[in-house]
């Protein structure tokens, strides 16, 4: 039986898909019929996940980019087209935070990585895959912002700016792109219990913090997100771009 969130016959491309949300996003877009493109720093964590994925009878294959990097990012949508001549659905969810405090103590290195790996990556890629979507009339962007793109969290800095460019980065896309059939959307978690955000969750007195003000007083799931990814990226959000999603448990309210 198909339903609206059917991917049968779709290519899926999901950035930072060996961990976390990327992980549990191949999982969901694997579940509904996608052909997962999973990409990744790490060819072994590649590896895995895609084995991961074909053991759960979904179909998955692996390619190993760091988006931080121009060559590696048109690589990463060269080879993927190559190999199927389109990409319907592209999920940028890899990103970096190499610091943590004040943000007067961010190196121009440490801005210039941040900015790179979390906002010209995700363009890059979107850009070098347009003309693909363009020719299929069809294509679903979702890119992974963050509570801090909407309202700076302390002690984030750059990163916060670097998610609230991503969603102006949305916006942007999905006001030009509509008219080819792409679709653009962002998605806002709050706490999630990832690695990436470890520092955060074990340390109990800022968690607790957290949670006394969250209405549903837990920690995200990835594959709370990963559900919201899937149903952005589906025939099911024929009607939605340029949305920005917040996944927070009510956090921001
Ligand atoms: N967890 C949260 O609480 C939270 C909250 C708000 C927003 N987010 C956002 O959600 C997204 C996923 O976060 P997560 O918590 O799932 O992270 P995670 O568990 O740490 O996973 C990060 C993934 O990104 C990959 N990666 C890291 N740097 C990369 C690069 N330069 N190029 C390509 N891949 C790279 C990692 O694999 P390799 O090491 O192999 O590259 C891994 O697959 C991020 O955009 C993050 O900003 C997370």
């Amino acid at each position: 039986m198909t339903t609206p969130y059917d991917l049968t016959g779709q290519v899926a491309l999901v950035t930072g898909g060996t961990r976390g949300i990327g992980r549990a996003t191949c999982m969901a877009l694997g579940r509904q019929g996608a052909q997962v493109v999973v990409s990744s720093r790490k060819a072994a964590a590649v590896e895995e996940t895609v084995a991961a994925l074909r053991e759960a009878g979904y179909q998955a294959e692996g390619i190993p980019a760091n988006v931080g990097r121009l060559e590696d990012a048109h690589a990463l949508a060269d080879q993927a087209l190559a190999r199927h001549g389109r990409v319907d659905i592209l999920v940028n969810n890899a990103a970096t935070n190499p610091v943590f405090g004040a943000v007067e103590d961010t190196s121009p290195e440490a801005f210039a990585k941040i900015m790179d790996v979390n906002v010209r990556g995700p363009f890059e890629l979107a850009k070098r895959l347009l003309p693909a979507m363009k020719a299929a009339g069809r294509g679903a962007i979702v890119n992974m912002s963050s509570i801090g793109g909407l309202a700076p969290e302390r002690g984030l800095g750059i990163y916060s700016v670097s998610k609230a460019a991503i969603i102006s980065l949305t916006q942007v896309m999905a006001k030009e792109w509509g008219k080819h059939g792409v679709r653009v959307n962002a998605i806002c978690p709050g706490f999630i219990k990832t690695d990436f955000s470890q520092v955060l969750w074990s340390n109990e007195a800022v968690m607790g913090e957290v949670l006394a003000n969250q209405p549903i007083a837990r920690l995200g799931t990835p594959e709370d997100i990963a559900e919201l990814a899937l149903f952005l990226a589906s025939p099911a959000a024929g009607f939605v771009t340029g949305g920005v999603y917040l996944a927070d448990g009510g956090y921001l309210l």
